[in-house]
């Protein structure tokens, strides 16, 4: 089984899933930005990791993910949101379909990552009516989401590598 890690990253938070799956792999394992994904004709088992923006990956994922065909796939995302809740749970399915042909996904990861503060800022200028208006709750989100991923998403981000590893491997009769 010959795996290559494959992101996309604004902010940082994405990267350090990256990085935390990378290293749960076997040693060697490439990794690369989502944008400078080339020729992934030499791997079978593709880590695609995205940012979740409006509820989908992010577009330099989506890029690279159309041009992923017939791979098995594990698919990992930080977001804002929690990540047991339905629009987690959306955005990874949001996230899948944008595949290429014909991929087998192995399994899913998704944790919360901190909210840029820029985008923080816009939002709090939207009006109460808005439907992304600031409300306590989210500020709570925004709080909770600050200091993600942390070490246990990092250590959760290793597991499911590992897992998905070896059940690829055994799919493969391998
Ligand atoms: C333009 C923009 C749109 C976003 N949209 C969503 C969203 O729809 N749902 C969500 O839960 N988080 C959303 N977020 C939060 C990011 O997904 C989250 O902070 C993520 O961890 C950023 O990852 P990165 O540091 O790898 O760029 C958005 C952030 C930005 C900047």
């Amino acid at each position: 089984m010959r795996p290559v890690v494959v992101y996309s990253s604004k902010t940082g938070n994405t990267k350090k899933v990256a990085e935390a799956v990378q290293a749960a792999l076997p040693e060697g394992t490439p990794i690369r930005l989502a944008p400078e994904m080339s020729d992934i004709s030499d791997f079978d088992l593709v880590y695609m990791g995205y940012w979740v923006d409006r509820g989908t990956a992010d577009e330099a994922a989506r890029e690279a993910m159309a041009k992923i065909t017939g791979k098995k796939v594990a698919l990992f995302a930080t977001l804002g949101a929690y990540p047991d809740s339905d629009h987690a749970k959306e955005s990874l399915e949001k996230g899948a379909a944008c595949l290429g042909a014909d991929c087998d996904v192995v399994g899913t990861f998704i944790c919360q990552g901190a909210i840029d503060p820029a985008l923080q800022e816009r939002m709090r200028q939207f009006p109460p009516d808005h439907p992304h208006a600031v409300t306590p709750e989210r500020l709570q989100r925004w709080k909770d989401a600050s200091t993600r991923p942390d070490e246990e998403d990092c250590a959760n981000a290793a597991s499911f590598a590992r897992e998905t590893f070896a059940k690829a491997e055994m799919l493969s009769g391998g």
